[in-house]
């Protein structure tokens, strides 16, 4: 089983996206995965048009697991949405609050790949969802401060490892809203390469609408619009993760 958490501690680059087109790529090839939404948005739920349900904020206070199964192949636990800072909150002065997640998933067998949409906050959910992966994804958009925003995550997870005395590994770096149209987005990606090297996923998640769209439309952009630029890029993305990357 194959434990990732998509994560950066800056918003909008793209993670909660990744997590789901990552997944249901994974899952149409047969893998078993299972997405958690460590997010109090909830928008994971919302991308597969699941009713919103207790899920994470459930199981951090009680133990109790609320799978769904959302496609073929593909289960979620939802967030829980604002529940699940409430339950952050209560979690707090517990002895066990950083291993919770572990914990009620130590026996958790039959997926090939958990798959764990982390908020871009650090907080006790983002260690709980470090604690229980064994890798990292860490997407980032293609804007002048990537790389620093990259460091920034690095160092924060370094410090996060060194506390819980866990460690996980960089899957890779992704690079994402990559536009053709403008020079700035080769020179990003091209200095992520300069400082991170073959950490840096070879797959470029291009600016395609479409993969707006397939959101709002509850959809996956393999099932919203599978020739689009995203789902060919989502498709070769989950390619370089099967094949092992990192
Ligand atoms: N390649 C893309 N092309 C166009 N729009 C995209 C692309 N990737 C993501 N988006 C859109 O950008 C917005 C932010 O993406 P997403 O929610 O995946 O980011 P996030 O990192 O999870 O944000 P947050 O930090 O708030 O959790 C969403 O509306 C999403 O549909
Ligand atoms: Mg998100």
């Amino acid at each position: 089983m194959i434990r990732i958490a998509v994560m950066t501690s800056k918003g909008g680059t793209g993670k909660t996206t990744t997590a789901i087109n990552l997944g249901h790529c994974l899952a149409l090839s047969g893998k078993k995965v299972l997405i958690i939404d460590c997010d109090s948005q909830g928008n994971v739920a919302m991308a597969f048009n699941q009713q919103p349900r207790r899920g994470l904020s459930e199981l951090l206070l009680t133990g109790e697991v609320d799978i769904v199964k959302a496609r073929t192949n593909l289960y979620l636990i939802d967030s829980g949405g604002k529940r699940l800072v409430e339950s952050e909150m209560v979690i707090t002065s517990q002895s066990d609050r950083e291993v919770r997640m572990s914990q009620v998933f130590r026996n958790l067998v039959g997926s090939d790949y958990v798959i764990c949409d982390c908020p871009p906050t650090i907080n006790l959910i983002n260690v709980n969802a470090l604690n229980y992966c064994d890798y990292v994804i860490i997407p980032v958009s293609m804007d002048y401060f990537a790389a620093e925003g990259v460091k920034k995550t690095l160092a924060l997870i370094e410090e996060i490892e060194e506390k819980i005395g866990h460690s996980v590994k960089v899957m890779g770096i992704l690079a994402t809203f990559f536009d053709k149209r403008t020079r700035i987005s080769d020179r990003v990606y091209d200095k992520l390469i300069h400082e991170f090297g073959d950490k840096v996923f070879v797959t470029k998640i291009r600016v395609n609408t479409q993969i707006k769209e397939a959101q709002e439309n509850h959809k996956t952009i393999f099932e919203y619009a599978p020739y689009s630029h995203g789902a060919l890029d989502y498709f070769l993305l989950t390619k370089e993760v099967a094949n092992g990357h990192g």
